[in-house]
């Protein structure tokens, strides 16, 4: 705990942008002039502050941006960060501009590269933001909300057109290594299967029978969401196609899921989120990160935040698949058809 009074807050966002950051910069900023500190906007990440790149933000600056996705701050990947020499060049920026506190915005990587400055000397509070809402120690992160909305959307688009072609359509959602994104789709979507890099173990085989079974009770479409980390979704529809018969066509949405007007729950989250880490700079509080567990906004040590376990929900995973079944057929009708 620092005993030093803050004068200074700089604040960034990193890595994969999410709707929502607007939100809690917006709150950073506002929050922090209303206590008489200081803002520093850093431009790019952690490639931005290695290179000295930043502007004083006013509460102006923030006007009219809450609504909007993207980050007014840019935001960069930065590697150079993981490296000692990278870190040790941030804080000597972090000094030569006063910066007392900083606000670091991002996944779990740029949470890291707090905690790295935090070691530097440079008091640190991070903000998960990440559309994938794979960090550990969080039951929500900024962007999430609107992702899989925007995913939803568009995939009960594709279901329309699939319905009406009797095909099989999958649907590639983001989630480079994690399944959150495409298990909330997979339930809202009431998709016939979901595949998750947490689960799925490359055998076409339950797959291709759960289709042909499907088509037998009578479902006109088959859907389903297909994570990024599994990927090959084109390939997937040719093998379908191949094994059953039934077309097939694959759908990627990409990064249209990282933008938009986030979702009212990512403005107010995000503004909370941004609001309770400046709070925690001016408490004297360093090396922390806020997470959302049991409907609680709550502050960990980022190590051990970052060494925290969070899996798929077995439970959810279950639903998911146990409710896309169609049963307005007769059991008797169903075992009569699978066996002909
Ligand atoms: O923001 C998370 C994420 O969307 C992942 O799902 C995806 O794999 C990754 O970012 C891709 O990001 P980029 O191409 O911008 O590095």
């Amino acid at each position: 705990m620092s005993d030093r009074k803050i004068k200074t807050i700089g604040v960034l966002t990193s890595g994969g942008d999410a709707p929502g950051m607007n939100a809690a910069i917006r709150a950073v900023v506002r929050r922090s002039l209303a206590h008489g500190v200081k803002v520093k906007g850093i431009l790019k990440g952690y490639t931005g502050l290695i290179r000295d790149e930043m502007r004083d933000m006013h509460a102006s600056d923030v006007s009219d941006i809450i609504e909007h996705g993207g980050t007014i701050l840019f935001t960069a990947r930065s590697t150079e960060m993981m490296t000692h020499e990278g870190q040790v060049a941030a804080a000597e920026v972090c000094r030569k501009h006063s910066i007392d506190g900083l606000i670091v915005i991002g996944g779990d990587g740029s949470i890291r590269g707090a905690s790295s400055l935090a070691k530097q000397g440079i008091n640190t509070i991070g903000i998960p933001a990440t559309i994938d809402m794979d960090v550990p120690f969080s039951e929500y992160s900024i962007g999430f909300d609107t992702a899989v909305n925007t995913a939803m959307q568009a995939i009960d688009k594709v279901r329309d057109t699939s319905t009406s072609h009797e095909r099989c359509s999958i649907i590639e959602v983001m989630g480079r290594s994690a399944g959150y994104i495409a298990l909330w789709c997979g339930i809202a979507n009431g998709a016939e299967d979901i595949l998750l890099p947490e689960k799925y173990n490359y055998d076409d085989r339950k797959l291709l029978d759960n289709i042909i079974d499907n088509r037998r009770r009578g479902k006109t479409h088959h859907i389903i969401v297909n994570a990024e980390g599994i990927g090959d979704s084109e390939a997937l529809a040719r093998r379908i196609e191949a094994a059953t018969g039934i077309e097939a066509r694959a759908t990627i949405l990409g990064y249209m899921q990282r933008g938009g007007s986030p979702t009212a729950r990512d403005r107010v989250y995000a503004s909370i989120m941004g609001s309770l880490a400046v709070d925690l700079l001016l408490a004297g509080k360093s090396d922390r990160v806020i997470g959302y567990q049991h409907g609680a906004f709550l502050d960990y040590d980022i190590s051990e935040a970052l060494s925290m376990k969070k899996t798929i929900p077995e439970y959810e995973y279950e639903i998911a698949s146990s409710l896309s079944h169609n049963y307005y057929k007769t059991y008797a009708e169903n075992l009569a058809d699978l066996i002909d």
